[in-house]
């Protein structure tokens, strides 16, 4: 990455897909890519950020945890936030953790570690007074979270009340308690084969499936599903104190909490390592899915002097399997269109299963990848697919060639309409430049009515592309004509699956407009951003009268989004699409984000900072607070409002604790500046 310019570019767009990702993910439970794509994504923009600490900003992914709630349940506050944990991809990296613990600690001897198995469902926190469950809640973004009280007391392995053992201290008068819900495979196939036969829509993995559950308004619908949960941690608690991450895990198996039973103490970071490899390879004989391993310092009095970092603590790290792979032929290779006009290469495979999942396709990304791969059509092949979603082609095992493989190249024309393609500059895919491509239509068609976009029931791919073959649509417009008996003769529908859908077409002339925003599919703009520019400009006609300036003034807006976003209402048939959307009756309702950390806190305090801060430099930090209306000064006295204090922060704060002034570190004031 040379300029800086390009650097700035790359970053934008890599927390763009983040918060989309983490949307799918975490928001909707739908993840679109597999867990080491995003890890792959992740780090890159880490590592980017730490090459250019000037262009590190509060509201990058790296900062956060996940992504705010929907608001359909109530919000549950997470009064210690819930963290995430850094990856560790190999065992050299977990030797790492050790080494730099060791340096911070200044030991020079063995540091005794927990080691649990990563469980792969859904973190929750459930709420004890006096030993009695409360509330429960789901870790959402870390900092709120959604609360699923009613669905989590459903849960037949959580305890509605502490137990309190004959021996050992009384049950603590508050405790917040952490862990993952989760549904055992046997389960989760089990229920797939019922939803099956039901012709309801299969999860696509049991994480997938427990979070679901979890998040559902009806809680009996909770207590149909096996759900189990391990707990691993704790949040707040009073009237009980550990000394370490082993006793506190046996306190709470003793108070009835499960803990999983294959975690393990061990007494130097040799023996974690060792604990790694054997879960490693027993893990697909356990009943439940495991990503990987979490590694703790023992300690609790060391985690506190450890830390943590904005996003996840010093002192533990995840060490991820490595994802499951299996070797099969390629039989074929197709071209599909995407509603931006892309050409994605996709790999027919010969059947194979990978963890336990019958694989018949994978993504080949675009040309360079082939290339660089040097994939052709009858290869034999290594697929990866890790624990979710879309697999992909991660070797060829060029050995196995018999001399009548094809290289494969792709079409100059689209496979679709036959139009031109052409592949602009420094992209590595071709794109189709025929606004009227038939692919094009149907999947730009498929995704206003998708759950990205206006979440349209009951009109999935298959109807859309019925509607368009039948020549009942040609536009997103188009639905907002469509008549009972239009519908009614389609092949599977009937009166009454017609007169719903036409229902549920008119409803959503009042959905909300930062999903009206995201169903128009502008590049880069996804529902995260769609919410921001929601938020920011109230309204879809703001919104299309927009310069570029305004644009770019907004918040998590850079250059290339605002020049896709007047580039997309230039377009004379986008405005065309627009008009008749609003002719037609669309109105969205302008609702406000989630709740957010941000408020008028700021507004009219008068603020010093101090020490060193890790994630922005204190000129970023003081413009951050200044746009939200705050003063700054240099030194402190009884007229400061708030010290922000960073790393080796010295006598500025040494007087503000002398003065009772508001002093708050580094991590609060992330959080506080938001938005995420
Ligand atoms: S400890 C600050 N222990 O992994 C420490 N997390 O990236 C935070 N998870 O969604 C978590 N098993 O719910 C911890 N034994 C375990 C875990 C575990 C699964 C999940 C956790 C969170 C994610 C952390």
């Amino acid at each position: 990455m040379n300029s800086e310019a390009e650097a700035r570019r790359r970053i934008e767009d890599l927390r763009d897909r983040i918060r989309h990702h983490n949307y799918r993910y975490h928001a909707l439970d739908a993840p679109e890519v597999s867990d080491a794509e995003y890890d792959a994504l992740f780090r890159e923009l880490t590592a980017l950020e730490a090459a250019h600490p000037e262009l590190r900003t509060p509201d990058s992914p790296t900062q956060r945890v996940g992504f705010p709630p929907l608001d359909k349940f109530l919000p549950f506050e997470h009064s210690v936030p819930m963290l995430s944990l850094e990856n560790a991809m190999n065992e050299a990296e977990i030797l790492e953790l050790d080494g730099r613990v060791r340096k911070l600690l200044g030991l020079s001897g063995e540091v005794s570690y927990v080691a649990e198995p990563k469980m792969d469902g859904l973190a929750v926190e459930l709420l004890y007074r006096e030993g009695t469950l409360i509330r429960a809640g789901t870790r959402g973004d870390g900092y709120w979270g959604e609360d699923v009280t009613p669905n989590v007391k459903t849960i037949r392995a959580i305890p509605w009340r502490l137990v309190q053992p004959g021996d050992g201290p009384p049950v603590p008068t508050f405790l917040a308690v952490r862990g993952e819900v989760y549904m055992d495979k046997g389960d989760f196939s089990a229920l797939n084969e019922r939803r099956e036969e039901a012709g309801e829509p299969v999860f696509a993995n049991p994480r997938n499936a427990a979070a679901g559950s979890i998040r559902q308004l009806d809680s009996r619908i909770t207590a149909a599903r096996p759900l189990k949960a391990f707990f691993y941690g704790v949040g707040s608690v009073e009237g009980v104190a550990f000394e370490t991450q082993w006793e506190l895990l046996g306190r709470l198996r003793a108070w009835g909490l499960p803990v999983n039973p294959k975690s393990r103490l061990c007494s130097g970071i040799g023996e974690a390592v060792e604990i790694f490899r054997s879960l490693a390879s027993e893990r697909h004989r356990l009943p439940y899915e495991t990503d990987g391993l979490v590694i703790k310092v023992n300690s609790l009095q060391w985690q506190r002097v450890l830390g943590e970092k904005s996003r996840s603590p010093r002192w533990a790290i995840a060490c991820k399997f490595s994802p499951e792979k299996a070797q099969t032929r390629i039989a074929d290779i197709l071209v599909q269109v995407g509603r931006t006009g892309v050409l994605t290469p996709v790999a027919v495979l010969e059947p194979v299963t990978v963890g336990g999942v019958v694989v018949q396709r994978a993504t080949l990304h675009n040309e360079d990848e082939i290339q660089r791969k040097d994939i052709r059509i009858g290869d034999t092949v290594v697929v990866q697919r890790a624990g979710d979603v879309i697999p992909e082609v991660v070797e060829v095992l060029a050995d196995r060639r018999g001399g009548l493989e094809a290289p494969f190249t792709m079409p100059e024309a689209c496979p679709s309409c036959g139009g031109e393609v052409i592949r602009p500059e420094g992209e590595s895919a071709r794109r189709c430049v025929n606004r009227q491509c038939p692919d094009q239509v149907k999947a730009a068609i498929a995704h206003f009515t998708s759950r990205d976009g206006l979440d349209i029931e009951g009109l999935g791919r298959k109807i859309v592309a019925l509607l368009i073959q039948k020549g009942l649509v040609r536009s997103a417009a188009d639905l907002y004509r469509l008549r009972i008996e239009d519908l009614e003769p389609l092949p599977g529908l009937g009166a009454k699956s017609a007169a719903n859908l036409v229902a549920s077409i008119a409803a959503s002339r009042h959905a909300r407009l930062s999903d009206l925003i995201s169903a128009l599919g502008i590049q880069h703009v996804g529902s995260h951003l769609a919410q921001v520019l929601a938020d920011h400009f109230g309204s879809l006609d703001g919104l299309r009268q927009a310069t570029r300036e305004e644009l770019e003034a907004v918040s998590g807006v850079g250059g290339e989004v605002a020049a896709s976003i007047t580039q997309y209402f230039s377009d004379e048939a986008n405005r065309q699409l627009v008009d008749e959307l609003l002719k037609l009756g669309v109105r969205p309702a302008h609702a406000a984000a989630a709740p957010v950390a941000v408020d008028d806190f700021w507004s009219g305090k008068t603020v010093v900072f101090t020490g060193t801060l890790e994630v922005m430099t204190r000129q970023q930090a003081g413009k951050a607070v200044s746009a939200l209306g705050a003063r700054l000064t240099g030194s402190v006295s009884r007229a400061t409002d708030v010290v922000v204090a960073g790393r080796d922060a010295g006598s500025k704060l040494d007087k503000a604790r002398a003065l009772g002034i508001r002093v708050m570190n580094e991590e609060e004031f992330l959080r506080r500046v938001g938005p995420a």
